[in-house]
């Protein structure tokens, strides 16, 4: 479903990943592990276009689209939902959701209703204003958000950082529930055994360079690699 092949995304002058490759076959959970810094977020705003690399190629379902604008992919099916969250504070959590909502003719689309079911914590706040929410519910409607616009493959920055361990356990299980409905995820984290147990496959970064790569079994048999970088 994507691929990326050796790309160089810079800020300014500042050169951030260098030759970061990864591949995420339809259907399946692959995540993005690596500390503060490693280059992750900038991962995933390269592939939606938000910061577009300077070198190298992205394709999403064989169709090349390094340089295309977020907004066009996220026509074409990826969604984003960003670590900083970005709902609207003055509007209510239905018109969060409504807003992002777009209709499309015949197959499996996601609606209000439908986004309630996977978190029902949403409808029972839906009266009220983005900018009141708890953490753990605005990384929800963040996340319910970007469903909205029914995307094929849904790129998660950090979906538990900062919050309490009860909280994650139930993002863990929603996020899993999303897994079953056949959704591709790419997901950036740093909370190892959580995302982990959502994952298929695994990558670690480090300083802007995929340091390794494996299945969720070869990434935990690695011993050099628990040691190292995940600290398990
Ligand atoms: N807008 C920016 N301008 C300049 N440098 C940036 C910018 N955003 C990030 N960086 C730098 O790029 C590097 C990679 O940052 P990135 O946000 O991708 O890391 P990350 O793995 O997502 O870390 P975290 O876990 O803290 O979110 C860091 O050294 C960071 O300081
Ligand atoms: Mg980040």
């Amino acid at each position: 479903m994507l691929e990326v092949e050796e790309i160089h995304t810079f800020y300014g002058l500042s050169h951030i990943l260098f030759g970061v490759s990864l591949s995420i076959e339809s259907g399946k959970v692959v995540c993005m592990l690596g500390r503060n810094g490693a280059g992750k977020s900038t991962t995933l705003k390269s592939i939606i276009g938000i910061t577009p690399p300077k070198k190298g190629s992205i394709r999403f379902k064989g169709e090349e689209i390094t340089g295309k604008q977020p907004f066009m992919l996220v026509r074409m099916g990826i969604g984003y939902a960003p670590d900083e969250r970005r709902i609207f504070a003055d509007l209510t959590v239905e018109d969060n959701l409504e807003i992002a909502e777009r209709k499309v003719e015949g197959g499996e689309r996601w609606d209000k209703e439908r986004a309630y079911e996977v978190f029902p914590v949403l409808e029972n706040i839906g009266s009220r204003r983005g900018g009141c929410l708890s953490g753990g519910e605005q990384k929800m409607l963040a996340i319910a958000r970007a469903l909205m616009c029914n995307p094929e493959l849904l790129l998660l920055d950090e979906p538990f950082e900062g919050l309490a361990p009860v909280m994650v356990k139930v993002l863990e299980d929603q996020i899993g529930t999303l897994k079953e409905t056949g959704l591709t995820v790419l997901l950036a984290e740093q909370n190892v055994k959580t995302t982990l147990r959502l994952s298929d496959h695994g990558y670690i970064i480090d300083d802007g360079k995929i340091r390794y790569q494996g299945s969720v079994e070869e990434l935990k048999e690695n011993e050099e690699v628990r040691r190292k970088y995940l600290f398990i």
